[in-house]
């Protein structure tokens, strides 16, 4: 029996358990996916026992995405330039530590809107924490062609774009309905819009009916910017499928198959997050 879990303080909320089960019933593996709550004084014991306590591996998640960078060995560089771990396997008796949230904001928006074109594109990020960081990351290694990072916090944009090159740039938050002409690509890394918290204050008039326009935030699964966006007949892709695409990888080096996700694995989860959907 393979093991592996999500760690993280607390770690009720978490949906993995539900990707993960799902796709170990459809391929018949023998396995198992738990949710461990691990304070942060226990982490370094946790990660250090994995093997000890028969686990092939983890994914990590909130306050220890950062921690767990310190405590393994990074995986490749994407995650030595992020500084963050969200997902940990064995290998040759080594903790190994990466990050897939890049290549689920990635797969995701492939997916969602297969008509953009990454390559060449003009991008604008709101936000400037961990997930912009490995997005505008992402966008970059596929070759768009310049982001504009847009935060509250000028300090945080600023400190993001110093670590790229001259095609990440960034502006003021009170510009962020202004500069959306010519943008190809309108992403919400904040959290705004998320369920509890404020909704996300932002004028589309200026944008392109062509723009795809994502939001990373999942509860609920379309945020008022989507609908906005929709309305205007912008084609949005919901921050669903970065979750359910970043698991991928995670899956595969754990168990050793590599699973799709499906119209099924997403109700599946869409309904878990809102027992409404598809009523
Ligand atoms: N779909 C997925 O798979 C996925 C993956 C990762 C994260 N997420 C979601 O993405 C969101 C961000 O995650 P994160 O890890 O990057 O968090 P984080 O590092 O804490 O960053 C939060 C960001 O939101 C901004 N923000 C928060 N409150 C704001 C407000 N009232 N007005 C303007 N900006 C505000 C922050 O701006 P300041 O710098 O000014 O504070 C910062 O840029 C969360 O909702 C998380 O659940 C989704």
């Amino acid at each position: 029996m393979i093991k592996a879990c999500v760690i993280g303080w607390p770690i009720s909320h978490s949906r993995s358990p539900i990707i993960h089960g799902y796709w170990l019933q459809k391929h018949g593996i023998e396995g198992a996916y738990t949710r461990e709550p691990v304070e942060p004084e226990r982490l370094a014991a946790f990660l250090g026992s994995l093997v000890q306590n028969g686990y092939a591996g983890c994914n990590v998640t909130l306050p220890h995405k950062e921690t767990t960078f310190g405590l393994v060995k990074p995986a490749d560089e994407a995650t030595r330039l992020l500084g963050a771990v969200n997902t940990v396997y064995v290998r040759d008796g080594a903790i190994l530590g990466t990050n897939t949230d890049g290549e689920g904001f990635i797969n995701s928006l492939k997916a969602g809107a297969p008509e953009l074109e990454i390559k060449g594109s003009r991008a604008i990020v709101l936000g400037a924490g961990g997930a912009a960081l490995a997005i505008v990351n992402a966008l970059l290694t596929n070759g768009a062609a310049e982001i504009v990072v847009i935060n509250r916090s000028a300090g945080k944009s600023s400190a993001l774009c110093e670590r790229f090159g001259a095609r990440v740039t960034s502006a003021d938050w009170s510009l962020r309905s202004e500069l959306l002409d010519d943008c190809d690509l309108l992403v919400n890394t904040t959290s705004l819009g998320m369920k509890g918290q404020p909704e996300l204050d932002i004028d589309l008039h200026r944008l392109d009916s062509k723009a795809v326009v994502t939001d990373i935030v999942y509860t609920p699964l379309r945020t008022a910017l989507l609908n906005d966006a929709a309305r205007r007949g912008n084609r949005v892709v919901e921050g669903l499928g970065m979750l359910l695409h970043q698991a991928v990888r995670g899956f595969e080096l754990w168990f050793g198959t590599r699973p799709s996700v499906t119209t099924e694995l997403h109700d599946l989860v869409a309904r878990d997050i809102d027992p409404e959907y598809g009523k």
